[in-house]
């Protein structure tokens, strides 16, 4: 079906219609069309135009109405103050849009005009090492952004660009070489069940290899040396070498796919496409950048410089692509991972999702690129996130000054989403199995909640107390209101989905709520453009309220005025549950139909 026309959107029309009219010579004109508290829509383009032209702004919004032809949607519409118009929007045609946008699967939202193909770089954990809270927001953020473009039609190509090349890994096989029995797996039912439970067997085999080979490293030169040796090899492609480092890679991923079982986010294994796998490209890499001069050679490193990166004592900073010692790092593969996304991939858009303590290094990265003619103008943007404090409003570090480990923190959120359902759970009758189950559903949406609703290049406090408190801007809130009118609808029994009922007046809350589901697709369409969940999120959270608000005062299953005002409340209760269902999905949350 095609996108449905939202109520503003064409009451947004016919005003730029009447203003074109009223006023030819500003052809195209907007007349700002906002949400209002004094009617349903406010216009306040006919001010600033006015001015412009030497007119008097009132005059030109009398004119305007004046222009107004005909129409279904408008009910009322008066010159205000300085030259306003307030609008207050008919009740059948709101109720009309709403039939049509519940008639379509997608609830209206459009298709983007001219999709392309996005690269999305996020969930890039580091191999052979825990996930902490920053690969929390780039895990959440990313499978958000993710879903909301895919929903608009683009093409989404993912990358999980994981740490698993790097100097350690000399050290991590070397000790595997002199201690081969490291990493096997112990009787295995002492593991537990389930992926998490496997997950973090390895991470416990992995951090024992680590720590191990660390203290030899640290204290053994002979060690330190035959390390360094066989991180040549691995690198030069040894195959004895290279399938030791396999097999960690192989742990790590036996982890990773434990943490994101827990945090409910699919990660899938073709599309972890690591450091690693542009090793192959780094001598190209490094030669064309030499070749064409936008590298060079600065004792013995190949750097690019850049007039706008200095370091403190004002002596330029440079990208360093390859080190003296031959070595490549973090850059050089980020260099040849865009020459691939946009290269092979074809991609048109390249979206980092990184933490914005990495900003300069993608100004960086990116500047080379272009300069390098790899990278069109504005095609690569990194989409910084903020970063979460603790309470004390400083990075959050456990009590001992290490960084937190996500799964403690997961297992924390879980566990107290566990009392909250609990609490409820006597009412429903519900089983152990059904509480742990919403448990790791409430706890976690809890957590993806809190970190998509605030805007992502902000810090935030984590806060597990407020999380998952029943009432706020929390999910447990929006999970709630979803299942609240579940069960209103359970109770509906035949005929749930009721129906619209344009001819019958709305009461105020029926309005509110009305005119907030009007604005979904173009919410959700903005959200997406943007790159900003939380957009979505806040409409979420105030269609939530806007229900609670609704349901207090509008009685649905005995509706005051008959059966056809209990289907047109019914549809009402439907579609915002549909609504709901949607958006929280988009962001990567369950809504269970009991809580
Ligand atoms: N592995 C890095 C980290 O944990 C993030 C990688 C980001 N992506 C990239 N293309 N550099 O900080």
């Amino acid at each position: 079906m095609a996108s449905v026309q939202s109520l503003s959107a064409a009451v947004h029309q016919r005003l730029a219609e009447a203003l074109s009219a009223a006023l030819p010579e500003a052809p195209g004109a907007d007349p700002l069309l906002r949400r209002s508290d004094r009617a349903d829509f406010q216009a306040n383009g006919m001010l600033a135009l006015a001015k412009q032209l030497k007119g008097n702004p009132r005059e030109l919004a009398g004119k305007v109405v004046a222009a107004l032809p005909a129409n279904d949607e408008i009910k009322e519409i008066e010159v205000s103050g300085p030259g306003f118009l307030n609008i207050t929007v008919a009740d059948e045609a709101l109720l009309r849009t709403l039939a049509a946008r519940a008639a379509d699967d997608r609830l209206g939202v459009p298709y983007k005009e001219h999709p392309g193909t996005s690269v999305v770089d996020y969930a890039q954990p580091n191999v052979a090492k825990e996930m902490h809270v920053g690969h929390l927001r780039s895990t959440v953020i990313g499978d958000a952004i993710v879903q909301l473009l895919e929903h608009r039609g683009e093409t989404v190509i993912r990358r999980h660009h994981i740490g698993d090349w790097g100097t350690q890994f000399g050290m991590l096989t070397q000790y595997l070489i002199e201690h081969p029995h490291e990493l096997d797996h112990e009787s295995d039912a002492a593991a537990g069940d389930g992926e998490a439970a496997e997950g973090s067997a390895a991470m416990a085999r992995l951090n024992r290899l680590y720590r191990a080979s660390k203290v030899l490293f640290d204290s053994d030169e002979g060690f330190k040396q035959r390390a360094r040796d066989r991180l040549v090899l691995l690198q030069s492609g040894d195959e004895e070498t290279l399938a030791l480092w396999h097999k960690i890679v192989d742990e790590s991923k036996i982890y990773f796919q434990g943490v994101y079982r827990q945090l409910d986010v699919e990660v899938r294994d073709e599309d972890t496409v690591g450091e690693s796998a542009y090793n192959d490209d780094l001598q190209n890499v490094v030669k064309d950048l030499e070749e064409s001069g936008v590298a060079v050679r600065s004792e013995g490193a190949l750097c690019v410089f850049f007039d706008d990166v200095k370091g403190p004592d004002g002596t330029p900073t440079p990208l360093i692509v390859q080190k003296s010692n031959g070595g490549f790092g973090y850059a050089a593969t980020d260099l040849a991972a865009i020459r691939n996304r946009i290269g092979e991939l074809k991609a048109d858009t390249l979206l980092y999702v990184v933490d914005a303590r990495q900003a300069l290094h993608f100004r960086m990265v990116f500047d080379t690129a272009r300069r390098a003619g790899w990278l069109p103008e504005d095609a690569a943007r990194q989409l910084p996130f903020g970063t979460v404090l603790g309470r004390d409003g400083k990075p959050f570090k456990t009590r001992e000054g290490e960084t937190v480990r996500l799964v403690d923190l997961l297992d924390e959120a879980v566990g107290r989403a566990a009392e909250v359902v609990r609490e409820k759970s006597e009412k429903l009758g519900l089983s152990e199995e059904e509480i742990a189950e919403r448990a790791s559903q409430v706890g976690v949406g809890a957590i993806k909640y809190a970190d998509l609703s605030n805007s992502m290049t902000r810090d935030y406090v984590f806060d597990l107390d407020r999380m998952v408190s029943l009432n706020g801007d929390t999910s447990v809130y929006l999970q709630y209101a979803y299942a609240r009118i579940r069960s209103i609808m359970r109770m509906a029994g035949e005929g749930a989905e009721g129906a619209a009922h344009p001819e019958l007046p709305l009461k105020p809350a029926e309005r509110a709520l009305a005119l907030h589901l009007d604005e979904f697709a173009e919410t959700l369409a903005h959200a997406a453009d943007l790159y900003e969940p939380h957009k979505l999120a806040a409409y979420l959270y105030q269609l939530a309220s806007l229900f609670t608000t609704f349901y207090d005062q509008c009685p649905v299953l005995k509706a005051e005025d008959g059966a056809q005002q209990r289907e047109n409340r019914l549809f009402l209760c439907a579609l915002t549950a549909r609504t709901l269902h949607q958006g929280m999905a988009l962001l990567g949350i369950r809504t269970p139909e009991r809580l």
